[in-house]
């Protein structure tokens, strides 16, 4: 029964990203995250990690003086919604299709590395929380767990794969192939961090979890990059170093800790720094790739390819030109590069390309958008700017921290839930009736912008 047959029937709605509001409201429970304002959940977040700053830090801060991860919050306000009225908005959904795929909504969990900084079980938490809500997982390179283990804990739910392009070839065919083989589906190439950024918070406290093996643990179960550390994997690919053994992993992380034991001798952290420093010259080496290297994964990645970190109109019609299926318009939450264009003007300028649009009607190109997105007006501003789906960034992590799984759930819920409901308040039932309709949907503020 559809959503207006039950309200006409008088009869219970079905369920939907919406009737989550109405859940929340009958059970008259505060969500375990304290709250659904993304202000309040960050400063939940650093509350509850007040013993690990350092980790909330790492998550929260940015390049430089943090100017482009304002920006990228303050673009969305440039564009304002005109809702229309009288309009049969009773029925609605986010479905979104990407890649010949449909999702039930068109948002997916970013990249986002070392989540064992905030929670113990580290990635398993938002595997699990994107199969349980049908939202695509993106495993990064820099996870604290392997991406077998992440496959795992994401059943049969949606899942990507994030690529830290390594310096050698048989660790990036072996990392593809790994991916391959346990499911993860697309195969998104992050470009913008061929080297860290200048993060002046990390810098303070000198805090890089990599050198001391926390985030390697993708490398850490790779056979190859293991043998070329001298420590052959056994059959079932348990390694003596870490790979697998997740309970070492200290949790909360302490550099200082990990420092002390190496000193007084332990192995396990003497070999996990070692790791850590070789598997940071494989993925954030320093070595820049260009255009032509692109041939050489697209050749050996047989599903979608996607380039993450796309800035400049001329990036993105080369993406194409390199026979990518898409781009993610990005600039890493501002954490690479200090005044960096805020991704939503850029969004703004790549999906105005004529190039780009044709091709992306036609079917052949996809444009997927983050940094900066915390609302679900936020969403439908940039799908109407022309985005396909966006990726949900540093909030997901705030609900790990707070309550892990659960966490991650109420933010998406939430998010979704406001997002069903925006569209529906400005009159529309479905995301193509927006999408890359910008002046028919919205209008541009000048005045005011920068107040
Ligand atoms: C703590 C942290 C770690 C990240 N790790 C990765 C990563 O491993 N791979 C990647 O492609 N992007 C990574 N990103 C960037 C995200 O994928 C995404 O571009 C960014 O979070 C968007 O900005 P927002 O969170 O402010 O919306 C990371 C971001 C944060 C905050």
């Amino acid at each position: 029964m559809s959503f207006k047959a039950a309200l006409e029937a008088d009869q219970e709605v079905p369920e939907s990203w919406s009737s989550y509001m109405t859940t929340v409201y009958r059970g008259r429970k505060p969500p375990s995250i304290s709250s659904y304002d993304p202000e309040k959940l960050e400063a939940k977040a650093r509350e509850v990690t007040k013993k690990n700053e350092a980790a909330f830090l790492y998550v929260f801060g940015s390049a430089g003086s943090c100017s482009t991860d304002r920006a990228n919050r303050k673009a969305f306000e440039k564009w304002c919604f005109t809702p229309k009225m009288l309009i049969d908005a009773s029925d609605r959904n986010l479905e979104t299709t990407l890649f010949g795929v449909k999702y039930k909504s068109p948002l997916l969990l970013a990249p986002i590395g070392v989540h064992g900084l905030l929670h113990p079980e580290g990635e398993l938490c938002a595997a699990t929380a994107a199969n349980n809500m049908g939202v695509p997982l993106i495993m990064s390179t820099a996870a604290t767990r392997s991406l077998e283990d992440a496959a795992k804990a994401n059943g049969d739910g949606p899942r990507w794969y994030q690529l830290y392009w390594p310096r050698s070839e048989p660790l990036t065919l072996s990392l593809l192939s790994r991916a391959k083989a346990c499911g993860y589906t697309t195969c998104i190439i992050t470009l913008d961090t061929m080297c860290m950024g200048w993060r002046p918070y990390d810098l303070d406290t000198a805090y890089l979890p990599f050198n001391h093996g926390i985030g390697i643990q993708v490398g850490t179960s790779d056979p190859v990059f293991m043998q070329s550390q001298g420590t052959i994997l056994e059959g079932d690919q348990q390694s003596p170093y870490g790979g697998h053994e997740y309970s070492k992993i200290p949790y909360p992380f302490d550099p200082v800790a990990c420092d002390s034991a190496r000193e007084a001798g332990d192995e396990f952290h003497t070999s996990l720094k070692t790791l850590g420093r070789n598997w940071s010259r494989q993925i954030h080496s320093g070595l820049f790739r260009t255009w032509d290297e692109i041939a050489f994964v697209r050749k050996h990645w047989e599903g979608p390819l996607v380039l993450k970190g796309i800035l400049h109109v001329s990036d993105a019609v080369k993406a194409m030109e390199a026979g990518c299926d898409g781009v993610v318009v990005s600039n890493h939450g501002g954490r690479q590069v200090d005044g960096a264009i805020p991704a939503l003007i850029a969004l703004e300028k790549i999906c105005g390309d004529s190039r780009i649009r044709k091709a992306q009607i036609e079917g052949k190109f996809t444009i997927l958008f983050d940094s900066g997105i915390r609302r679900g007006s936020d969403i439908l501003k940039a799908i109407a700017l022309g985005a396909q789906a966006v990726l949900l960034g540093r909030p997901y992590m705030y609900g790990l921290a707070i309550s892990g799984t659960q966490g991650i759930e109420e933010v998406v819920r939430g998010i979704l839930c406001e997002t069903e409901l925006t569209l529906g308040l400005c009159g529309f039932n479905s995301l193509d009736e927006i999408w890359g309709k910008r002046e028919e949907v919205m209008d541009k503020l000048e005045l005011g912008f920068y107040n």
